[in-house]
């Protein structure tokens, strides 16, 4: 079978944050206004108040401590809750294609590769910008990249199940280097007015170079041991937004056209299928799960990661075991494990064993077993 090896990886982090501390001030502003609005009706029992967040209830609950995001100012406005994003012509480079475009560019610095040596991207994430075109084929005309190019979406899994077509594309002969990238602008999606899920996104690109490990020059490889991805339809995360809406005279502003989720049942139910996945795929390899040096998760909850790794190995879940990025960037959807595993992979050795595993909406879950050559 042909060895096939992650190369490099690259990231975009917008340059705004917001802090804990001033999402739940905003937050809190838009609660006053809205009973203030609605203090009638709530004055006469036929509507509840809204309450108000909390920076301890949020870091508490998800270890998120703030977000990067492409804009700021209209998420903070009390009066907007959502990013105020300036539209573009058809013949500039769209917004999403522009952050994939810097994380690819890094990416293919550490691999060396230059346009012409790409021949197939992947563009997988959760939302794309438009319809069509395929956000992928607006980014491989501005990388100067040849072959084809495509869009996918699994939610926080299409990283994962992203890096299997390339594997797959590149052991079965179709393409030597596939370019996989993942541009989450989540904040357009994200429900900043919802208290129960206010906190959670936040905004980020990653990108990473798949390619034969007889045409690497890195010297940061990775070789791909095995992938393997499941899904099981659950609505415990959904989003309804979609080019149906207006035919079905639905409001697109309605609650349910943004994220939505139930986050205990989300976290009682994907805890346990992740960590049996990824023990399921370490056995098809004839490995266990302490064979393996570090595990780089999808990053929606620090708990629900640790509960993970605990029904894995056991002991004491430290940051060496599955390092942590959910703290800076909260839940960047399918960005999340390739963030991880961007940032905290330098120190591993030769030999090292490590798994990245996305999970998410669908349900879906991928993993990606990898050793460092
Ligand atoms: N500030 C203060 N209190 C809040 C709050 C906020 N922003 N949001 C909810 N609460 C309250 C709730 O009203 C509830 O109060 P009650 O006990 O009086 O009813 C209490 O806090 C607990 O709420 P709950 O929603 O059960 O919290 P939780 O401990 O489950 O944490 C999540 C919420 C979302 C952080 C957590 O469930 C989670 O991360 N789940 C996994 C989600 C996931 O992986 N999703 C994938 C997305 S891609």
């Amino acid at each position: 079978m042909t060895k096939v090896v992650i190369s490099g990886t690259g990231l975009f982090k917008p340059s705004q944050t917001i802090t804990n501390a001033e999402l739940v001030e905003s937050f809190n502003a838009y609660v006053e206004l809205q009973n203030a609005k609605f203090a009638d009706q709530i004055a006469a029992g036929e509507r509840e108040p809204l309450a108000p967040s909390s920076v301890e209830f949020i870091e508490r609950a998800s270890g998120i401590k703030q977000r990067y995001v492409m804009d700021k100012s209209g998420v903070l406005d009390p009066h907007r809750m959502f990013p105020r994003l300036a539209p573009r012509a058809d013949d500039e480079l769209s917004l999403m294609a522009e952050i994939a475009v810097h994380a690819s560019r890094q990416a293919m610095e550490q691999a060396g590769k230059q346009g012409k040596d790409i021949d197939g991207v992947i563009c997988a994430a959760s939302n794309m910008q438009r319809g069509y075109p395929a956000m992928a084929v607006e980014i491989q005309q501005a990388l100067g990249a040849g072959g084809y190019g495509f869009d996918m979406n699994v939610a926080c899994s299409s990283a994962t199940f992203g890096i299997e077509q390339a594997v797959n594309a590149i052991r079965a002969g179709t393409a030597r280097c596939v370019l996989v990238i993942n541009p989450e602008i989540t904040s357009g999606h994200q429900e900043w007015r919802d208290r129960d899920c206010h906190f959670i996104f936040g905004d980020a690109c990653t990108a990473v170079i798949v390619e034969r490990a007889d045409t690497a020059t890195s010297n940061d490889q990775w070789e791909v041991l095995g992938t393997k991805l499941a899904t099981q339809f659950s609505n415990a995360i959904r989003n309804n937004f979609g080019y149906m809406n207006r035919c079905e005279d639905t409001d697109p502003n309605a609650r349910d056209k943004t994220f939505r989720q139930e986050g205990r049942k989300v976290f009682k139910e994907v805890v346990p299928m992740a960590a049996a996945h990824i023990e399921a795929h370490l056995k098809d390899l004839s490995l266990q799960p302490v064979d393996v040096r570090r595990f780089w998760l999808h990053q929606a909850n620090l708990s629900m990661n640790q509960l993970v790794i605990k029904k894995l190995v056991g002991g004491e879940v430290t940051p060496d075991i599955a390092p942590l990025i959910l703290d800076e960037f909260a839940n960047t959807s399918s960005a999340g494990s390739v963030i991880a595993f961007h940032v905290h992979h330098g120190d591993l050795n030769r030999g090292a064993l490590g798994v990245i595993c996305s999970f998410g909406a669908g349900y879906s879950i991928g993993s990606v077993v990898v050793r460092k050559l």
